[in-house]
């Protein structure tokens, strides 16, 4: 029997219509954020993330490929650089992944749509409205801006269809006495939004089939219809644990939980979720916590619109977990935020390289250089400072008020320690009210606080007389390695690779790495053993990373272009008196030069048959060398009228195949066997 407490936590599931980006990155690690802190305080903890894979958008997509909408989805959740690579690769913990076309799930929708057909809440009528095809929703005129889509801001399409319909409006009263009073819906600032632009203009009931395409679940006793895909979707945080089919068997265990999801589907999460759990009977989830958007150049950065950023070109660049702490400590959680290279570099410096690399590297190697990587017995907190630590852990020290005499050494240790004791309790109250960045603030001015620390103790003057002062010496760099395995501990849900190392370094054993121990001043065996290794977040030059990832992202954009390409086939017709005035012949290259000054020409002198060399000016040097081109049969056109070119006569054109692979030219020269004479006419 586990008799933890649960902690179930979800991320939206996202739409396989194209690679996910940052966005999709950063709700992701934000969860994995939360979902690793409860870990950290030995919750038992339930991790879901997916894929929402039914849909018009889906189908339109597949169809554009050449491909089945399954293989379409399967390529990018399941294929190279797809959806799961992308959470491996973020490090992300999700304990499960479901995809709305696994089997399990698609059979527990049906039934939960004739459950509610069976219990009257959804019923047959007809559907009038809009709908914006990139966003799957209907909207009704009023709700439109300025005619189009709410959400996204593109134009609607009439639509009209024979539907079943959820009675959403018989939960109105319910759903905003939950919005309005509970803490149902995070941050607070969203329920006014959702009162005042959805409940207070009266809840219409939702359209919850469709007919006008075919890639979604069947509604099982009326086939033609498929199920709206939010109710597909919504339904994913409960048939993951079990609910309505047999694959799992965690649903009374875990439900209800947490649902983290973007502000443009709080609609979605915080009135139609709900108000399909009350119409099941199910308890509703616990929170919806709607985070803000990263924004590109102050637009929403969305797949649709194609203006993204790769995740995977900046982990590989700057670091997976330099990436995923940039993304919780440059935007507060519940806003939004621009996001730019340039910010992301500066904060890996300031944050990561200054503060706390610096930190980490500067006392590893005084313990190295001072007391070759292991300080003395007895080094460690006094008595006095636990006491201390304990009483400001537990809250019951406000401020120091203590007087200390000028220049008095225990004045900085206590503030130290003062410092590190309370981290954990604002940590903590932070993290709560999902606002992890406020989190990182409070470690950050630890971090801070540890290197004035050493400025303050100045250990490179104490070194100077190792007799004299060589126990204050060690006891300062035991309080910099304590300072640093506290911050170290909060900060591995967030960058659980990089503390890793970081323990290692700071010779953090199992035991003072957990939960508990970050709350205690002194847990650190003040003999460990201490490596000055790696350095974990070297600074970058802003200059050339900035050249780098263009390069990279360049190079991305290229790869995503069509392998081959050719030009559309002419409509226009050419008669065939016109055709045959074209005079096509064999000819031979005699020889073949550049042309000075030009990177582009080729000059050909050429047997035509006549005996008479003819000379053509070609545009092909970035394809051919010209003496590989010498004894080639090739096809000129010969009654062109000259033309002068770089000075030169050309007399007729080369033929050439043409294509573009990758958004690149490629050219062939038309070659042809060589048994053919020169001047054979082409006919
Ligand atoms: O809406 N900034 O899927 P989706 C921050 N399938 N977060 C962003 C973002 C950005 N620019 N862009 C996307 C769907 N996100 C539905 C969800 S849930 C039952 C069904 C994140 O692929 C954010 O969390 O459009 C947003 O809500 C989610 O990705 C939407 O992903
Ligand atoms: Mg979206």
């Amino acid at each position: 029997m586990n008799d933890k407490q649960k902690y179930y936590i979800t991320t939206p599931i996202y739409y396989p219509s194209d690679k996910l980006h940052i966005g999709h990155t950063y709700c992701t690690v934000a969860t994995d954020t939360l979902a690793r802190y409860k870990r950290l305080q030995g919750y038992d903890v339930m991790f879901l993330t997916g894929t929402d894979e039914h849909g018009q958008k889906i189908e339109l997509k597949a169809q554009e490929a050449g491909i089945t909408p399954k293989e379409f989805v399967d390529r990018i959740v399941e294929g190279p650089r797809g959806v799961k690579d992308l959470w491996k690769l973020m490090d992300i913990s999700n304990d499960r992944f479901i995809r709305t076309t696994d089997d399990y799930h698609v059979k527990a929708i049906q039934k939960i749509f004739r459950r509610m057909y069976d219990n009257g809440d959804i019923y047959k009528g007809t559907y009038k409205g809009k709908y914006c095809t990139p966003c799957e929703s209907f909207w009704t005129e009023s709700q439109l801006k300025d005619g189009c889509c709410p959400d996204c801001g593109r134009p609607v399409v009439d639509a009209e269809e024979e539907a079943y319909f959820f009675r959403l409006s018989k939960y109105a009263d319910k759903v905003k006495d939950l919005l309005e009073n509970t803490d149902f819906l995070q941050p607070r600032s969203r329920v006014n939004e959702m009162v005042k632009n959805f409940i207070e203009p009266g809840l219409e009931d939702l359209c919850v089939s469709r007919t006008s395409f075919s890639w979604g679940i069947p509604v099982d006793f009326d086939p033609k219809h498929v199920v709206y895909v939010w109710l597909d979707a919504l339904f994913n945080y409960v048939t993951a644990l079990g609910f309505e089919n047999d694959r799992y068997d965690d649903y009374e265990a875990w439900w209800p939980g947490i649902n983290i999801v973007g502000k443009e589907i709080v609609r979605f999460h915080s009135i139609i979720w709900p108000a399909f759990c009350m119409s099941l009977g199910m308890p509703l989830p616990k929170h919806v916590f709607g985070h803000g958007w990263l924004l590109l150049d102050g637009g929403k950065m969305s797949k649709s619109k194609g203006n993204v950023v790769d995740p995977y070109i900046l982990a590989e660049q700057f670091g997976v977990d330099a990436l995923r702490f940039f993304l919780m400590r440059t935007f507060p959680f519940g806003s939004d935020g621009n996001f730019s290279n340039e910010l992301l570099i500066q904060t890996i410096n300031t944050d990561l390289a200054n503060d706390l690399g610096n930190l980490l590297s500067r006392t590893t190697a005084m313990v190295g250089k001072y007391f070759g990587g292991g300080l003395p017995a007895g080094c460690g907190a006094t008595a006095d400072e636990k006491d201390l630590a304990g009483m400001i852990a537990q809250g019951n020290v406000v401020g120091l008020t203590m007087d200390f005499p000028e220049g008095d050494p225990t004045k900085y240790d206590c503030e130290l320690i003062g410092a590190a004791a309370a981290l954990r309790g604002k940590y903590e109250e932070a993290m709560e009210a999902f606002a992890p960045h406020k989190a990182l603030d409070e470690v950050f001015k630890v971090i801070q606080r540890a290197n004035k620390y050493i400025d303050e103790n100045a250990p490179w003057a104490l070194a100077k007389d190792m007799e004299a002062n060589g126990a204050r010496l060690a006891h300062v760099l035991y309080d910099l390695l304590e300072a640093t395995r506290i911050c170290g501990i909060l900060l591995t849900p967030f960058m659980p690779g990089s503390m890793e190392k970081l323990f290692v370094q700071a010779g953090v054993d199992k035991a003072a790495q957990t939960w508990e121990s970050a709350g205690v001043w002194g847990v650190l065996s003040d003999t460990a053993a201490v490596i000055k290794g790696e350095n974990l977040f070297p600074r970058v030059d802003a200059q050339a990373a900035l050249e780098k990832l263009e390069a990279a992202e360049a190079e991305a954009r290229k790869a995503a272009l069509p392998a081959v390409e050719f030009e559309p086939f002419t409509e226009d017709e050419v008669d065939f008196d016109t055709f045959c005035k074209s005079d096509f012949r064999a000819v031979k290259v005699k020889d073949c030069q550049p042309v000075k000054k030009s990177n582009k020409l080729l000059r050909f002198t050429l047997d035509d048959g006549t005996g008479t060399d003819r000379q053509i000016l070609s545009g092909i040097a970035k394809w051919y060398k010209p003496e590989d081109l010498i004894g080639k049969t090739l096809v000129a056109i010969v009654n062109l009228p000259p033309r002068k070119m770089m000075g030169q006569e050309s007399c007729g054109m080369l033929i050439s195949a043409v294509h573009t692979e990758k958004g690149e030219e490629v050219l062939h020269l038309l070659m042809i066997d060589d048994a053919i004479p020169a001047g054979a006419k082409m006919c």
